[in-house]
């Protein structure tokens, strides 16, 4: 583990990723699994470590809004107005790539993925190592996201050179990615930043659907998300959160405050994750994967999730729990 306040633990990160290693770094939204974003073969290990699928391909981190340009060309009005307002944050802009970008980074799109991250270790490990820094979410494919240190170390502890702790992180859930070269703009994924905000920008944007075709971002068609164990989704209040009670198996549950204090003391084999207050999403969103870890490590065979609202980071926090409550893959 590395410790962002500790120089010479900086310097080895920056010189691993020069170097062409893994090393995971917090983001104001995840964990990244970062690689030298120019490097080709850097690029192939993080598939390589996550067990990626090779048609997904990677986000690449700038530290500074203006490094847009060395990296996408023509840059569109809408991701030019976009990156003003809310980089650096919780937003990725899809954009055309310049011919510098590797295959390995667009899994061979005429597109990138461009993110500037509002995270101040972040920013420090790109401009140390003096690179974009191509970056998933640093879990297992398939798995939770990382919202903390320890959860990269549980997925991929000894598959990367290391870590730089940087404590949990504030959003959780990924950031919102809009593709800048379809008009109107289009959400391919929605995340950490919320719709409304977007369009205040650009006015209205699409909202890419999950149910026709070959989604547009290619990871979003994968089961995503999801602890070891099923995990069902159910409606606020519902009669099944109370009768969990009584199965006499040891059960999770990931509820609102105001659903816990309605229901009895539960009995010992039931563990209880509260998300925050129903009508927060936003703070939901940030104790989701933690809470899906945490059950998992109880041991527990199952576990209920309940509804959010989807306004705000709603949408992004109820699309995460649509995809790791899914039953299996679609093709
Ligand atoms: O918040 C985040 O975005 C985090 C942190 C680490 O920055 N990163 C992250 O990366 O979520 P990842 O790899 O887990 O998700 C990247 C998503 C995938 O769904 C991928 O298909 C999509 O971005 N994507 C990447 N390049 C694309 C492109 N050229 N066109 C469409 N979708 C793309
Ligand atoms: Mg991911």
């Amino acid at each position: 583990m590395w410790y962002p306040d500790n120089e010479a633990d900086m310097a080895q990160a920056a010189a691993a990723l020069a170097a062409g290693q893994l090393v995971a770094f917090p983001t104001e939204t995840v964990y990244g699994l970062g690689a030298n974003g120019l490097d080709a073969a850097a690029c192939r290990a993080i598939y390589a470590a996550k067990g990626r699928p090779a048609d997904n391909p990677l986000i690449l981190h700038i530290a500074e809004p203006a490094d847009l340009s060395r990296l996408a060309d023509p840059v569109p009005e809408t991701a030019r107005a976009l990156a003003v307002t809310f980089w650096p944050g919780p937003l990725t802009l899809i954009v055309p790539r310049r011919p510098l970008v590797p295959d390995a980074v667009t899994a061979g799109l005429d597109t990138v993925a461009v993110r500037c991250p509002d995270h101040p270790v972040a920013r420090a490990l790109i401009r140390r190592a003096g690179l974009p820094l191509a970056a998933p979410s640093a879990n297992s494919s398939g798995r939770p996201s990382p919202t903390a240190a320890w959860h990269v170390a549980e997925d991929l502890g000894d598959r990367i050179a290391g870590i730089v702790d940087g404590g949990p992180t504030a959003i959780g859930i990924e950031s919102t990615i809009v593709d800048c070269t379809s008009e109107p703009p289009t959400i391919l994924r929605p995340g950490g930043l919320a719709r409304e905000a977007i369009e205040e920008v650009v006015g209205p944007v699409a909202l890419a659907g999950e149910s026709r075709g070959a989604p547009k971002a290619p990871g979003m068609k994968y089961r995503h998300y999801a602890p070891a164990v099923p995990v069902t989704l159910v409606p606020r209040q519902d009669p099944a959160l109370r009768r969990s009670f009584e199965e006499g198996r040891p059960l999770g549950l990931l509820l609102s405050d105001e659903e816990i204090n309605a229901l009895p003391t539960p009995p010992p084999q039931i563990y209880l994750w509260n998300l925050g207050p129903g009508d927060r999403p936003d703070l939901a969103a940030a104790r989701l994967f933690d809470g899906l870890r945490r059950l998992e490590a109880f041991g527990v065979e199952a576990m209920l999730i309940s509804e959010w609202p989807e306004t705000g980071l709603g949408l992004g926090l109820m699309n995460r729990i649509r995809k790791l409550t899914r039953k299996e893959d679609r093709p």
